[in-house]
């Protein structure tokens, strides 16, 4: 017998990939549903579950809905939920949107009553409330950074004081992190983190959202105040600005086009990080997978894994319920 001693001349990766045993064991990324967070979409009314057209599996509910909708998610083991609310009226200022009876302000009672255990997470932003759709106070034709602050500040506290557990920014005006940081304190909710949507683009896959919420703008965009998608260093920028404001977790949004954002930031910083997987990246996944076009289950487990992957910690996903099915059976 001949002993060969010349050296292989390739790796051979294949070894490790034989098996869905040996493959499992060498995973670097899990996917799990306590990292996911469920959106929901309240609206008023009673007995209302309304399908949002673009978004197949979504609906807006009223608040007497909501508690069985807890005890759904409970079953299914999604732990955290972000309200969004469509308000009976829009004014210039949105005061529904800071109002104690307000339909948000409603939703969270009706949830932490339901399971007071359930992580109840708030979207800070008055683009649903105002007439004119924008996400803050409009003077001569441009929103108002500093006379929108105070009303988010009063936003974010009236959730609080309806029992939710976190407040989320979404409106990228300067400085409301450092805002609602005080009002809070202030109000003695030192414990109420905020989760920021710090790095969110201008972007064009929020448009199934906005039919969902009623949250259009009425002239204009929002280039204005949210981020340029073609800006990465300003990104770390933005983050790096809400972590000294004192936001606890930073979020990267939307998620696919920006899972460059969510590696840089990941290197950067040691907070959580939160990306939104938006609307459009579901829509998208939706429309293809009726279409015959796509592999429905296998493409939202890419999807989400490689969010993960890129570095996001938690995930807001329309898909939640879905995965948290696939993930138990
Ligand atoms: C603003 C807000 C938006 C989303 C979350 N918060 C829309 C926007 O900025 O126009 C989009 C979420 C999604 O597309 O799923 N309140």
């Amino acid at each position: 017998m001949t002993v060969r001693t010349e050296v292989q001349a390739f790796r051979r990766f294949r070894r490790l990939r034989r098996t869905e045993a040996l493959r499992s064991l060498v995973r670097e990324t899990e996917l799990s549903v306590a990292h996911l967070v469920y959106p929901l979409f309240v609206t008023h009314g009673q007995g209302l579950r309304q399908e949002i057209p673009s978004m197949p599996g979504q609906f807006r509910l009223s608040p007497d809905m909501l508690a069985q909708e807890a005890q759904e998610l409970r079953a299914l083991g999604i732990r955290a939920v972000l309200l969004f609310g469509i308000p009976a009226r829009k004014d210039a200022e949105g005061s529904e949107a800071y109002d104690p009876q307000g339909i948000v302000q409603q939703a969270i009672r009706a949830l932490k009553e339901a399971d007071p255990e359930l992580v109840v997470i708030t979207d800070v932003c008055l683009c649903e409330y105002t007439s004119h759709g924008h996400c803050g106070v409009v003077r001569g034709g441009e929103v108002d950074n500093d006379r929108t602050l105070p009303l988010l500040a009063r936003m974010a506290l009236s959730h609080v004081e309806a029992g939710a557990d976190m407040v989320a920014p979404s409106d990228m005006m300067d400085g409301r992190v450092a805002v609602i940081r005080r009002a809070l304190d202030e109000a003695g909710y030192v414990h109420i983190p905020i989760m920021a949507y710090s790095a969110k683009t201008a972007s064009a896959f929020y448009g199934p959202f906005r039919e969902a919420a009623e949250s259009a703008p009425q002239f204009g965009d929002r280039r204005g105040y949210q981020m340029d998608p073609a800006n990465a260093r300003e990104a770390l920028r933005e983050i790096e600005a809400d972590v000294e404001e004192g936001a606890d977790i930073v979020m990267v949004k939307p998620a696919l086009s920006n899972l460059d954002i969510i590696a840089l930031a990941r290197q950067r910083f040691s907070l959580p990080i939160a990306a939104y997987n938006v609307s459009g990246e579901y829509a998208m996944v939706k429309a293809a997978a009726r279409l015959g076009w796509l592999d429905e289950r296998r493409i939202t487990l890419e999807v989400l894994t490689a969010i993960r992957r890129a570095g996001a910690d938690i995930i807001i996903t329309y898909h939640a319920k879905e995965v948290a099915r696939w993930l138990a059976g």
